[in-house]
């Protein structure tokens, strides 16, 4: 799958369809305007790495991209190192095997988030980030450095990550739900369209990112 959607945006990049989408409804994306690689200048490319480093040092997703401390955060704009009530430890697993499982309380629904201060929940099976993907404590240009090295990304090149984004939508996961995650939580800033955009301007570019 991941393979045949990559296929799919070096296409659309090619034929320059109209309005190809990408999800269903209120989370399709269009993919149209996504650049080609080497199109964009480094410039302009450090600059869309600012817009989705805003995104990624927002509490929602911090909240999750943690260290080996492996302790969850409930932090918010106001209060962004609050660490997670009740003693929640995820373990090496990530997901709290070793002890009580995130999805003791974190159920797997798409349904919406309504309830303020209940667990949230996504389509997909809530847990931590692995530790190689921390941003807490980290400067933009160290997390940039993370986010183009395959090494500490998960071993994705410049198209898996788009890919990465569209599975998210398609699963209705974790950034999808950052965006939008309901029961008056603050949003991370901007949509799911404009990051998506940013990290096509950002890859198209060759990776920029800022002097240390
Ligand atoms: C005993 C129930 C319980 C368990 C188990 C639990 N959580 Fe939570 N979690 C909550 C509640 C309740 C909230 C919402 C707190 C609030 O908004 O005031 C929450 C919120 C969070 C948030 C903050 C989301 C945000 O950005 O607002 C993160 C991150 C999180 N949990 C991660 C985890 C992880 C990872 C695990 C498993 C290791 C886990 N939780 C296990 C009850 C639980
Ligand atoms: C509920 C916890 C959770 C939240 C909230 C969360 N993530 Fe993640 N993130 C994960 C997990 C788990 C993975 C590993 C899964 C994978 O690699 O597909 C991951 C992987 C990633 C990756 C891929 C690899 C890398 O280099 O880091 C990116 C990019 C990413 N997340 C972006 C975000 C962004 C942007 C946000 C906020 C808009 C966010 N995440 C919010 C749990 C979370």
């Amino acid at each position: 799958m991941t393979s045949s959607i990559h296929i799919a945006v070096i296409a659309l990049g090619c034929l320059g369809f109209a309005s190809p989408t990408f999800a269903e409804g209120e989370h399709a994306l269009d993919l149209s305007a996504l650049p080609e690689a080497g199109s964009i200048a480094p410039a302009e490319g450090l600059a869309a790495w600012d817009s989705i480093h805003a995104v990624l040092s927002h509490p929602r997703c911090l909240n999750c991209h943690v260290g080996d401390d492996n302790v969850p955060l409930w932090g918010t704009v106001a209060a962004p190192d609050r660490i997670h009530g009740m003693a929640i430890n995820a373990g090496d697993s990530r997901i709290g095997a070793e002890g009580l499982s995130c999805n003791a309380c974190h159920q797997t629904s798409t349904r919406p988030n309504a309830v303020p201060h209940a667990p949230p929940h996504t389509g997909m099976d809530w847990r931590l980030a692995p530790v190689a993907f921390q941003w807490t404590d980290r400067t933009s240009a160290e997390i940039c450095a993370q986010l183009r090295d395959p090494d500490r990304n998960g071993g994705r090149d410049a198209a898996r990550l788009i890919d990465h984004i569209l599975h998210d939508a398609e699963l209705i996961g974790f950034i999808t739900w950052s965006f939008d995650p309901g029961a008056d939580r603050d949003p991370a800033p901007g949509n799911m369209q404009a990051h998506l955009e940013d990290m096509a301007i950002w890859t198209a570019a060759g990776m920029p990112c800022p002097e240390p």
